[in-house]
């Protein structure tokens, strides 16, 4: 099969290109920057990479024109409450249809808490609240893919990216006292835990559909490598580290601030009340072998705060 893989230099696509570049689909990618580093090992595994922009419905129209039968897709919010992430999903819906693909993945995200605890609290808050908006986001770009009339589709649904607390840019907006003063100041209610994975590992599922698609065909898989409480990540974070980690407790005032300027933090406080489900899907029923949290810490922690 020919793949596209939309979002290839990024954690998911990567993902995807790493858990298929030695089958014997022919992997194709669309970058902003083909000349970037990551663009580059991309080709070095045997990609072929367009320039493109999801804005630019030619760029993906000349990308698809390789006579592609499976795309996969992902789009990234935008946290100032734009809507770039519907209009490139419906720009690469529309020219996936016209050229006539027949697969679509899409790399969306799990709701999380249970299910009623999600469509409670959801459905509280008030329409103009930040959280609200960014979930009915992700509700209508899901419903995009069911409606797209793509013969196959599948939606991948990680939980958290472990990644959140390593990767420089993500640190730098959420957590930017980890690498200086080593508190991991956390609005998760710290008696609940989260699901945690490593992102890139929605890869694998998305590899698990163009492999199968009848069989993943209208399936969302949600999975998750483990459940932490924000205690449990700040240890791994010092085991990982070999720097004392503290959970932060905030004081009130600051936690007020918090709560009503930051959208992570906000989301974090909001997330918690929507409660925990234990039960997460079986990875091992898609051929996928999740890696443990510390795992990744351990393999991934060069060139970061963790080793510096
Ligand atoms: N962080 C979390 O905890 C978490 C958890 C669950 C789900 N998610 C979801 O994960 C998604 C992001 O996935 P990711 O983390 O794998 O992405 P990522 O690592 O942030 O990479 C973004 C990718 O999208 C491409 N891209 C962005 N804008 C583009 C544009 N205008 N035209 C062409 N390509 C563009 C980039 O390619 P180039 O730069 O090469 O052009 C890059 O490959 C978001 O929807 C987020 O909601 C995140």
């Amino acid at each position: 099969m020919k793949v596209l893989i939309l979002g290839a230099t990024g954690k998911m696509g990567g993902g995807m290109v790493k858990a298929l570049k030695d089958s014997p689909h022919q992997l194709y990618a669309l970058s902003r920057d083909p000349t970037s580093a990551k663009a580059e090992a991309l080709k070095s595994n045997g990609v072929t990479v367009f320039k493109g922009d999801f804005d630019d419905r030619d760029s993906l129209d000349q990308a698809l024109s390789a006579g592609i039968d499976s795309v996969f897709f992902t789009t990234v919010p935008d946290l100032q409450g734009g809507d770039s992430d519907l209009r490139q999903t419906k720009n690469i819906i529309d020219a996936v249809k016209a050229a006539g693909v027949k697969q679509l993945i899409y790399g969306s995200l799990a709701y999380p808490g249970t299910e009623e605890g999600f469509k409670t609290i959801h459905e509280s808050l008030e329409p103009t609240n930040w959280v609200k908006l960014y979930f009915n986001r992700k509700l209508e770009l899901d419903q995009l893919v069911r409606d797209s009339g793509a013969q196959y589709w599948t939606i991948i649904r990680p939980p958290s990216f472990i990644q959140n607390h390593v990767l420089p840019e993500t640190v730098a907006f959420i957590y930017p006292d980890l690498p200086t003063k080593h508190q991991l100041k956390s609005t998760f209610d710290h008696s609940i835990p989260q699901w945690y994975a490593d992102g890139s590992e929605a890869g694998k599922f998305a590899a698990a559909a163009v492999n199968d698609p009848e069989g993943l065909h209208t399936k969302e898989v949600k999975f998750g490598a483990e459940a932490l409480t924000a205690q449990e990540v700040a240890e791994k974070l010092s085991q990982a580290s070999g720097k004392p980690i503290t959970l932060y407790q905030w004081p009130e005032e600051e936690l007020k601030e918090a709560l009503m300027t930051h959208p992570f933090h906000i989301t974090c406080e909001i997330i918690s009340k929507m409660g925990f489900d234990p039960k997460i899907g079986n990875a091992e029923k898609y051929g996928v072998k999740l890696t443990p949290i510390s795992e990744w810490l351990e393999n991934n922690k060069s060139g970061t705060w963790l080793s510096s």
